[in-house]
């Protein structure tokens, strides 16, 4: 199963038109494969023990214990008194998640109808915030089990949190009671905004619980994929969720992954459903880490949906 793997490295990367023709000669073709799914979960298990280490919790970060920045060289935090008591007792997922959709931002999802489909899953994964406004549920839902938040945005959509907590914890609103995933201890300007947002949610009466990524488990994540092939300065948020729901989850469905330019018809598509902001470039890598995710789909590992039947 994991063979074409090691056929990788010296790869060249197919061009936007060939991704759309492989795509199109798959079509709705999709067989689970039991196996690989349970061999899949046992690697990740091994590299980087999803269950346990994604998010900083009591039981693995202790007082005295000095969480490394996977983003940053020889930059720590030592876990004190006051940290400590910001960390979830033990893990914070469900321990038994069935059928998880992990929903990517691409612009792919716009017109896609999709949302009711999302929504049939028993936990759903999303990425930075996105918005999920009445104009977007048709194609993207409204549930969310957990959604990853950036410290970037917290400093440039809300100022820092300076002026707008209020505006902060109402906008949080539309993700239920979800858990909030933040990598708060990757680089270093991270921080701060990571924890201000943890306070501004705990100030006031919220359903949301807030995560804070675990270093550890983001690093050995990173690692894992770049022994597969995908260079990058750093992952994807949304390869990281795909990882972290292949370990937790029976069965994962992908929504919304499709970093090319135009869609399976050939027409222009924005980079997300709602904006057209490209990523820094040379930052991520995620034509590869499509390449990659498109095999595991072919082994029927883990499901992706592209098109608008598929
Ligand atoms: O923070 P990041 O730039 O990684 O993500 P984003 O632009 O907010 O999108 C969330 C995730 O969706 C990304 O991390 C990618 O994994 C995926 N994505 C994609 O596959 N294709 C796109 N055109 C946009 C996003």
């Amino acid at each position: 199963v994991l063979c074409w793997f090691y056929v990788f490295p010296g790869y060249r990367l197919p061009r936007d038109k060939d991704i759309v023709a492989e795509v199109l000669r798959q079509g709705d073709v999709w067989r689970k494969n039991q196996t690989g799914i349970d061999l899949y979960r046992d690697l990740l298990t091994k590299c980087c023990n999803p269950k346990k280490m994604f998010a900083v919790t009591k039981e693995n970060s202790p007082i005295g214990k000095v969480l490394w920045y996977d983003g940053e060289i020889y930059h720590s935090h030592t876990v004190n008194s006051e940290t400590y008591q910001l960390f979830i007792k033990r893990r914070g997922a469900a321990s038994s998640c069935r059928r998880c959709a992990v929903v990517g931002n691409g612009g792919i999802l716009k017109g896609s109808k999709k949302g009711k489909e999302i929504d049939h899953h028993h936990y759903i994964f999303r990425c930075n915030l996105p918005p999920l406004s009445r104009e977007y549920v048709e194609d993207v839902g409204t549930k969310t089990h957990l959604v990853t938040a950036n410290p970037s945005i917290i400093e440039k959509r809300f100022q820092n949190l300076v002026w707008s907590r209020k505006t902060f914890v109402d906008s949080m609103k539309v993700y239920g009671s979800s858990y909030i995933y933040m990598p708060a201890f990757s680089m270093a300007p991270g921080t701060d905004p990571s924890l201000r947002a943890y306070f501004a949610l705990t100030d006031v009466p919220s359903n949301l619980t807030m995560l804070f990524a675990n270093p550890d488990f983001l690093l050995s994540v990173s690692k894992f994929w770049k022994a597969h092939g995908v260079h990058a300065r750093r992952l994807s948020t949304g390869l990281f969720l795909v990882s972290l729901a292949m370990g937790l989850c029976d069965e994962v469905t992908t929504y919304g992954f499709w970093p090319f330019s135009v869609d399976l018809d050939e027409q222009p598509i924005s980079h997300h459903y709602y904006d057209n902001i490209l990523p820094y470039k040379w930052f991520h890598a995620m034509p590869e880490e499509f390449v990659q995710l498109w095999h595991l789909h072919k082994s029927g590992i883990l499901r992706m949906k592209v098109g608008h039947c598929s």
